[in-house]
């Protein structure tokens, strides 16, 4: 998959690129123990696409920062501000944003799941998430405890993310050896790329089929 358009340095500003370039994914991570495979995502992304990562303030908890590829720059709230000083400079969760086609958001927590349908902003992935343009797609891997996970409130918090169109990735449920508990566990890195990668070839194939 490959997308007309972005700037070249050093070309002449009035002339249009019609150069392919590899889709932009913006991936990011919280508080969740399955953020231990954000390393993971981050490579399997960075193969295929230019990739730049977000992590929550808890998500650090759980990532391990030398597993992210030297080419994927992760970006943290103390970012936002450290790159703001004055009126007139650039907001980084807008360039984010604005500089994104795709979104995706694994593991997302319990925690972040409710900000989002409930419209809070109060670090960089939530602002992010808050001003983004649902033109272009958001996708949700969740991972939590079973508990957490069928508690009603994540059904309602579901449904709201689903009216605002943003794409859900199941979590797998496995069984603890007791067969009792379990945790509603993130899918595999491998699985989000591909859900994605074939998301946008439907995509592409219905707007080739409409044109
Ligand atoms: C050891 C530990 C593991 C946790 N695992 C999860 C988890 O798998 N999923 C989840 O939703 N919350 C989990 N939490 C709770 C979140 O870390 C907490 O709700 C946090 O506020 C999430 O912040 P964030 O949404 O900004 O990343 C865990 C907490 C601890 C202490």
């Amino acid at each position: 998959m490959s997308y007309a358009g972005g700037g070249v340095p050093g070309r002449d500003p009035m002339q249009v690129s019609t150069a392919p370039r590899k889709p932009r994914i913006l991936l990011a991570a919280c508080g969740s123990v399955a953020a231990i495979k954000f390393g993971r995502l981050c490579s399997c992304f960075s193969d295929w696409a230019d990739v730049k990562a977000v992590a929550t303030r808890t998500s650090l908890n759980f990532v391990d920062l030398a597993s992210i590829p030297n080419n994927v720059m992760l970006y943290t709230d103390q970012h936002e501000w450290s790159s703001w000083s004055k009126i007139g400079d650039s907001v980084l969760h807008i360039e984010l944003r604005r500089w994104a086609d795709i979104m995706i958001i694994a593991p997302l927590s319990a925690n972040t799941l409710a900000k989002i349908a409930g419209g809070l902003c109060d670090n960089l992935l939530t602002s992010i998430v808050r001003a983004w343009d649902y033109e272009k797609p958001i996708f949700v891997a969740p991972s939590m405890n079973t508990f957490t996970w069928k508690n009603s409130f994540t059904e309602k918090h579901c449904e709201t993310i689903d009216e605002l169109g943003i794409n859900l990735i199941p979590p797998v449920t496995t069984r603890l050896a007791s067969g009792v508990d379990g945790t509603s566990a993130m899918v595999e890195p491998s699985f989000i790329l591909s859900t994605v990668r074939s998301f946008l070839e439907r995509k592409k194939a219905s707007s080739s089929r409409r044109a």
